[in-house]
Parts: C-alpha cells; sequence; structure tokens
C-alpha cells in the first residue's frame, strides 16, 4: 500500500468534515489566500507524506498525522536534543504559523511559549502560549526568550538568527525551501538553479557568520533529520 502522511481511519469523507470544522472554527483568522490553498490542497495527505505548512496545521489540529511523519514531532525531538528539560525554559516560535501547531505541542513542556506570526489565531492556545499577531521587519521588536526557534519562517529565518544572536538566545532553525528572490533571473530557466543554489549559499554564509559573531558558540548545520527534508541550523555552545 501507497504510504501516506494520515493515519489509515483518515477518509476523504472524514477530511471534508474537519476541513468544515475547520473552517467555522477560525472563520475571522484566516486570510482569503489560506482558505484558497486548504480547499486545494486539503486531500494531500491521502497520497503523500508530506503536505503544505498549513495543510500540516490543519491536520495537527485534529492529529491526523501519522507520528512517522509529523515533522512538529521530528523537530520537538531535535530540540530535545540538546534541552532535554524545557520546563524552566521560555521559546519563542518565529513565523509560527495560522494555528501556532508546533507553539502548542511545545506548551505541554515548557514554562512559556511565545509565537510570533502575521497570520495567527488566538482560539483554542493553552494558557501558557502567548500569540503575537504582526507582521515582522527587520526593524521589529521581538521577545526575549530563552530558546528562539522557526519551522520553516520563510522571509524571516535571517532575522530569527540575529535576534537568537543579539540576545544570546540558543536557536533551532528548520529552513524551508522556498527561494525568497523574485530577481529577474528566476525568469531565466537557463539560470534558476544556479540562482537558487546562489540562494541557499549565502544563506549559510549570513548564518554561519552571525553565530560566529554571537556568543552562541559554534554554528551546526544538518542537511536533514528523520524526514525533516530541508536544512537545519542550530548553535552549540562549547
Ligand atoms: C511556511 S509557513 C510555516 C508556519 C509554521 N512554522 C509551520 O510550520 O506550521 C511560514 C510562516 O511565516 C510567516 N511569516 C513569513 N514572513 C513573515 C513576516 N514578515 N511577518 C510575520 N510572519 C511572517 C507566515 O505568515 C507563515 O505562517
Amino acid at each position: 500500500m501507497q504510504e501516506r502522511l494520515l493515519k489509515k481511519v483518515v477518509s476523504k469523507k472524514k477530511l471534508d468534515g474537519y476541513l468544515k470544522e475547520f473552517f467555522d472554527t477560525y472563520y475571522e483568522d484566516i486570510p482569503p489566500f489560506i482558505h484558497e490553498s486548504l480547499e486545494e490542497d486539503y486531500l494531500y495527505g491521502l497520497g503523500e507524506t508530506f503536505a503544505p505548512c498549513y495543510v500540516m496545521q490543519f491536520y495537527d489540529e485534529y492529529q491526523l498525522m501519522l507520528n512517522k511523519y509529523n515533522l512538529y514531532l521530528q523537530f520537538i525531538e531535535l530540540l530535545k536534543h540538546n534541552h532535554p528539560d524545557l520546563s524552566n525554559m521560555t521559546i519563542l516560535d518565529v513565523g509560527g504559523g495560522l494555528i501556532p501547531s508546533l507553539g502548542r505541542r511545545l506548551a505541554k513542556d515548557a514554562k512559556h511559549v511565545m509565537v510570533v506570526d502575521r497570520w495567527l489565531t488566538d482560539k483554542n492556545n493553552p494558557t501558557n502560549l502567548e500569540v503575537i499577531k504582526k507582521e515582522i521587519t527587520c526593524a521589529s521588536e521581538l521577545p526575549k526568550a530563552d530558546i528562539v526557534i522557526g519551522f520553516m519562517p520563510c522571509e524571516v529565518t535571517n532575522i530569527l538568527v540575529e535576534h537568537a544572536c543579539k540576545t544570546d538566545a540558543d536557536f533551532l532553525l528548520e529552513t524551508c525551501g522556498c527561494v525568497h528572490d523574485d530577481s529577474a533571473m528566476y525568469h531565466d530557466p537557463m539560470y534558476y538553479w544556479y540562482a537558487v543554489r546562489r540562494f541557499y549559499e549565502n544563506r549559510k554564509k549570513y548564518i554561519e557568520e552571525m553565530v560566529a559573531s554571537s556568543n552562541l558558540g559554534e554554528c551546526i548545520e544538518l542537511d536533514s533529520y528523520k524526514n525533516i527534508p530541508y536544512t537545519i541550523y542550530t548553535n552549540k555552545t562549547k
């Protein structure tokens, strides 16, 4: 049988019901483009072992994903390699999503979790999860935390690392596959892969340089972890 992200009991009919409930619950929080992309992609997990981030958040709301493909669980496992006891820790999740799925899971173990994102619901969150709904720019003030994390935080990747370095907070970052650059090059297929590689190399260099000039010790890079497909960066204090 084909491998898939969702538990065996989850059928299309069940997903239709969950999607309706999801839209009813979060109606005011969901911007039109996310509404559309959920309607288009909500069946993804029936045939794939991976799904776009808003679809994963929808699935996680109802615990529909198999543990072995649940990337939030794998990210938490990785975080716990360096921080086995989170009970006294404050965590800041940058670009934490419309539904703060990772933040909600971490709030079970951590003292306090703050999630910042431009699209973010304040419904159904645990009391030790603080929602900071705002557009992040390089001029934004972000709160201090013991650990700064980001799970595919797109354009706020570099801001996350800068903030961790400035505030002496350990960080764990799972980058995403996107390339946030609409330079003319991308429209020329001859140069596309060259430009993508250059984007990844520049990001890596930027992150390594930021960490090298901070008190955060060594910058560690992992190509992937279990089913997490993209490059992960973290720091290791000597
Ligand atoms: C790929 S999604 C990942 C969401 C979440 N971490 C997850 O994996 O479920 C990237 C998130 O970063 C947020 N984001 C990107 N740029 C942002 C900005 N400038 N200000 C605030 N949020 C931003 C988006 O709104 C989106 O929720």
